[in-house]
């Protein structure tokens, strides 16, 4: 196998990436709330996402054309979960059923986001990185960057102003050097209603998006960005 062969490269997501996306998810993000919800309900998710007119994701390909990483978010994050728990509760309640059943504790927190859904930044102009990953055995090789970079490009191509996203805050640090290696800036840290403390980072998207000219944004409008870790 050459050199060439061995080095990912990126397109734009598809619905028929969602399957591999998900696998992706589960790898990555292990012992997070949306994992426990099981893989019937992260495909409705990221086929919802790719699917909307607001959704922009890539997907990281290696030789052979396996998915080692993603990203995706959306141009118009507010309401994003409302909408898609109001368009999809019947399939919801299907795929997350048994997991329910199997992990009951995770029932309120499901309640909460139903209810309650995080309320994503109303300013005009913001974008929301909504989830990230890499496949664990090729992490630390730029893919992540090269990534988040192409998602910033698109956004801005799109008209977006500024790109905000949340991480956990603690036991954390190298998903928050990465962002601010990328010049994200930290714009505030809040608890969520289970005292999870986040970080909330933004970019602004002005000249070289995605490069050494993207600036931090400093302030992003109300709200945090929604998270699907
Ligand atoms: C976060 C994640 C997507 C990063 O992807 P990645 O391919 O491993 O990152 P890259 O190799 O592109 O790293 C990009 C930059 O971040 C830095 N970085 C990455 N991991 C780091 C670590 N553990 N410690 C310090 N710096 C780190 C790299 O040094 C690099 O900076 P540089 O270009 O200045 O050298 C990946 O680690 C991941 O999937 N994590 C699990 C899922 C997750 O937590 N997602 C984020 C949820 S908000």
């Amino acid at each position: 196998m050459g050199l060439e062969s061995s080095v990912p490269h990126l397109r734009k997501m598809q619905l028929s990436d969602v399957d591999q996306v998900v696998n992706v998810h589960l790898s990555s993000f292990q012992g997070f709330f949306l994992t426990f919800l099981g893989p019937r309900f992260l495909s409705l998710l990221y086929g919802y996402l790719v699917s909307s007119a607001h959704g922009v994701g890539y997907v990281s390909l290696d030789h052979g054309d396996e998915i080692v990483g993603f990203v995706c978010g959306s141009t118009q994050p507010a309401g994003f979960y409302r909408t898609f728990f109001k368009n999809q509760w019947r399939r919801i309640m299907l795929a997350t059923l048994w997991p329910l059943i199997c992990r009951p504790s995770i029932g309120p927190r499901l309640l909460r986001a139903v209810l309650y859904p995080p309320q994503a930044s109303t300013a005009q102009g913001t974008a929301t990185l909504m989830s990230i990953a890499v496949l664990p055995e090729r992490q630390n090789k730029g893919i992540g960057k090269m990534l988040v970079q192409e998602f910033l490009i698109e956004m801005q191509r799109k008209g977006a102003q500024q790109v905000n996203l949340t991480t956990d805050k603690e036991n954390n640090d190298s998903v928050n050097v990465f962002y601010r290696r990328l010049g994200f800036q930290l714009v505030r840290s809040f608890a969520t209603p289970e005292g999870r403390w986040m970080n909330e980072y933004a970019i602004s998207l002005g000249r070289g998006a995605g490069g050494q000219g993207s600036r931090g944004a400093g302030e992003t409008g109300r709200g945090g960005a929604e998270e699907m870790g």
